[in-house]
């Protein structure tokens, strides 16, 4: 942690992974659609992010929601999300819509990265709506020369963000496609010549990520595929923490030394937060990544939809909102 004081060009503060900061600048980037910009009150450099990486913000009420960084990862001096009104959404959105921002304090999480854009010979990007967000900072990021497409579409041409943008970055590469003028994205044909060069990312309304899925297993096995959910896949999933045939399992937290023994009826996180009410979390489902702690000792039954295959044979970290233990005792690092 870096922690200099009333420097214009020292590191912002962080307190586990915590951060207050201020917001800039709100801007209307398409139907239903804001960018919010938030820095430092003191003008400090922030915390350095990766494309995909998204911010937890702790809004006014105190409600917690996830949205993916779009601004450019190379300015060190601001982080922009970007927001739709949900109108039948749990209330994060609106809140966020009907406030007035600008100069308000917000603490936020993170960044913390769980959509990685890894290295590779072709990317081929897919988004629906609000979903371009993360891939508007990829292709930002990848070099002028790089083989990459991007497949966009959005209910109508004027609910979709960033599309000048995208266009000015992409030119060709960049396919716009308004499902009231051409329909629904065609996966399939966008997946037809994917092979073992090529890495798919995804992001958008959980029938797209379905169609991509299923597409991607029938048309595309060999290459790799990386998909950002921003709700459970389907309602009450990721699987139930705590199934019919779960034993008790302990947890003993290291750091605060303290040891849980958690009832087959309870999810760890509520174990853990009856002893620790700070704990982050905020889905409660597995899929926003708010509760994420490294496991020390033990293995994990992992049941959420974030993490990979091979994050899970490594089994350091894990969302005990929805996660359990195969071994008898987890020792946590909190
Ligand atoms: S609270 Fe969202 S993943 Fe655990």
């Amino acid at each position: 942690m870096t922690t200099v004081l009333d420097s214009h060009h020292a590191d912002v503060a962080i307190h586990g992974g915590s951060l207050e900061l201020v917001v800039t600048r709100v801007s209307l980037e398409a139907d239903d659609v804001i960018s919010v910009t938030l820095a430092d009150a003191a003008g400090r450099k922030l915390p350095d992010w990766r494309p995909g990486a998204h911010l937890e913000l702790v809004l006014p009420s105190g409600l917690l929601r996830q949205y993916s960084l779009c601004g450019d990862s190379r300015d060190t001096f601001s982080y922009t999300v970007a927001v739709l009104r949900e109108a039948g959404g749990r209330g994060g959105s609106r809140e966020l819509h009907d406030t007035g921002l600008v100069g308000k304090r917000l603490r936020v999480n993170g960044p913390r990265n769980h959509f990685e854009l890894v290295p590779s010979r072709r990317h081929v990007f897919i988004a629906g709506g609000i979903g371009v967000t993360p891939i508007l900072a990829m292709v930002r990021s990848l070099a002028d020369d790089a083989s990459w497409s991007l497949h966009y579409g959005g209910r109508t041409a004027s609910s979709m963000a960033f599309v000048t943008e995208l266009s000015a970055i992409g030119g060709p590469r960049v396919s716009l496609v308004p499902q009231d003028e051409r329909g629904l994205l065609d996966v399939d044909a966008i997946l037809a010549d994917a092979d073992e060069s090529t890495a798919v990312y995804c992001c958008g309304p959980a029938p797209l990520l379905a169609a991509v899925t299923d597409a991607h297993a029938r048309l595309a096995p060999d290459a790799s595929l990386h998909i950002e959910r921003f709700a459970a896949s389907s309602p009450g999933s990721g699987t139930p923490a705590a199934a019919g045939d779960d034993k008790p399992v302990e947890v003993l937290l290291r750091r605060s030394g303290l040891t849980l023994n958690v009832a087959p009826d309870r999810s760890i996180l509520d174990a853990i937060r009856d002893v620790v009410p700070g704990m982050p979390y905020s889905c409660t489902e597995g899929y926003c990544g708010s509760c994420e702690v490294a496991v020390l000792e033990g293995t994990p039954d992992h049941r959420d939809e974030i993490l990979t295959p091979q994050e899970r044979e490594r089994g350091t970290t894990m969302f005990p909102c929805v996660s359990r233990a195969l071994s008898e005792q987890l020792v946590l690092d909190i």
